[in-house]
């Protein structure tokens, strides 16, 4: 780092003062010795200086530092006796057999249609969301305020913050965590890795640690992602394939993240679901994903680039409804047993599960083109380019059978529908010009 760099001068300094060579002369050995203590000085406000400007400029000269998420780690306003009732409110469940549940990612395109399903079926939810600027942070306003009139309250702060985490589990004794916080996007990775690591594992293990020290600990479901599968080849991909060739530092995240699972549920009896979500679509999406971005460019006459693979292969993907994906997660929680663990300690085994939750369906992406025309009523300008090396993979396919057989999962919405219900909504919102996609 060039700032560290001067600090070589340093060396110029003898480490060990037997090196230096005794001089008889008492005068010339004090003003040695003054000469030497200014120096010493000198040096040492240089040293300081360096330090300082190291600690103020890391932030963003570091890409492990330069993240969003980081930014978001400013001090929040939260505590006191109005946050307190707002926080127990909102967690207050309004139907006998419900949960209490804590929704990490809440303000995120999964994380408001899960809290809101939990909310209208009598589900006590509190949201948590960092509120980051990786995409429209207007798109993440709206979606609060839509799950606001619902009656669900979004902490303002990050997973991260192991005191407002403790808090929170001090104010309410949540029965499950439902956690979807986490920095998605595959390519986004290679600008910003710090965001992953932030968020993605030292997030996650923020959380399991207050987790796991709550009494009683809660039930944990929380999203993985199909891109663990990466270079494997064998489709559908089923639960048993392997995942040790991630494709993305975003996927490696999320392979790091269900081995982590896997520790503190053996270490802390911690019942812990992950759930590997296939290219979730559908209103109050997320502005980074193709079918997003292909709407946006192709209303404004843009040129799109679609992709395809070596020898004109074609990129398909897995292209799940919102909906069924909310059904999954539900069925997830409704179906998670208890932790096992108190006082921070295990008692016994706990639950470790990991389901594909996908439509098993694959959609070429040229295809979902096509749908997007005709739903538009407006021809796009494709361009095919190779698929870059940058995180994509050429082909999701979920096999579900796993999460058919244990959470009554069966996807219902096909592309063209689901694709129907996006655009609604997507002219709806962004009508009058009132708000530009982002
Ligand atoms: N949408 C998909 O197609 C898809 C596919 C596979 C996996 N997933 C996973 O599902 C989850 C939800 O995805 P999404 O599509 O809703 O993404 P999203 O980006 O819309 O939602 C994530 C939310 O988490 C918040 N967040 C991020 N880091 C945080 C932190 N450190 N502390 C607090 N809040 C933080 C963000 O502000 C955002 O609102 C993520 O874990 C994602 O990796 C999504």
């Amino acid at each position: 780092m060039s700032q560290l760099k001067p600090m070589s001068h340093l060396d110029n300094i003898p480490s060990t003062p037997g090196k230096f060579k005794m001089d008889k002369s008492p005068y010339i050995h004090r003003l040695r010795w003054h000469s030497s203590l200014a120096k010493l000085t000198f040096w040492s406000f240089v040293f300081l200086g360096l330090i300082l400007l190291f600690f103020f400029r890391s932030p963003s000269s570091s890409p492990l530092s330069s993240d969003p998420s980081r930014r978001s780690l400013r001090t929040y306003n939260w505590g006191g006796p109005t946050w307190e009732k707002r926080v127990r409110s909102s967690a207050r469940l309004r139907s006998r057999n419900g949960m209490s549940v804590l929704v990490t990612g809440a303000a995120g395109f999964v994380g408001t249609h899960v809290s809101t399903a939990l909310k209208r079926r009598g589900d006590g939810v509190l949201g948590l969301d960092n509120f980051n600027d990786y995409y429209d942070p207007s798109l993440k306003r709206a979606r609060q305020a839509l799950l606001e009139r619902t009656g669900v309250f979004i902490v303002e702060g990050d997973i991260n913050d192991s005191t407002l985490l403790s808090k929170l589990f001090e104010v309410v004794a949540f029965t499950h965590v439902m956690h979807l916080a986490a920095q998605a996007g595959v390519r986004y990775a290679m600008e910003n890795p710090g965001s992953y690591v932030h968020s993605n594992i030292a997030g996650l293990v923020s959380l399991l640690e207050v987790c796991k020290s709550a009494n009683p600990q809660p039930a944990i479901v929380w999203a993985s992602s199909s891109s663990v599968y990466g270079l494997n080849s064998k489709v559908p991909f089923s639960e048993r394939d392997r995942t040790d060739q991630p494709a993305s530092l975003y996927a490696a995240t999320k392979k790091a993240g269900e081995e982590i699972a896997h520790t503190y549920n053996h270490i802390y009896g911690l019942s812990l679901t992950g759930l590997r979500f296939f290219t979730v679509y559908g209103p109050w999406g997320r502005p980074d994903m193709a079918y997003f971005f292909f709407t946006k460019d192709i209303l404004k006459g843009k040129s799109i680039s679609i992709f395809e693979a070596a020898n004109h292969g074609t990129v398909a993907r897995d292209f799940t409804y919102i909906d069924d994906i909310v059904k999954g997660c539900l069925a997830a929680l409704d179906t998670s047993e208890k932790s096992t663990g108190s006082g921070g300690k295990k008692r016994g085994p706990a639950q470790l599960r990991v389901f594909n939750l996908g439509n098993t369906s694959p959609v070429p992406v040229s295809d979902l083109v096509s749908i997007l025309e005709r739903l538009l009523k407006v021809k796009a300008k494709r361009r095919i380019m190779k698929l870059p090396r940058n995180g994509d993979v050429q082909f999701t396919h979920a096999n579900i059978s796993l999460a058919e057989r244990e959470l009554g999962y069966k996807p219902s919405t096909d592309l063209q529908t689901g694709l129907k219900k996006f655009v609604r909504w997507y002219l709806n919102y962004y009508s009058g010009g009132k708000k530009a996609a982002g």
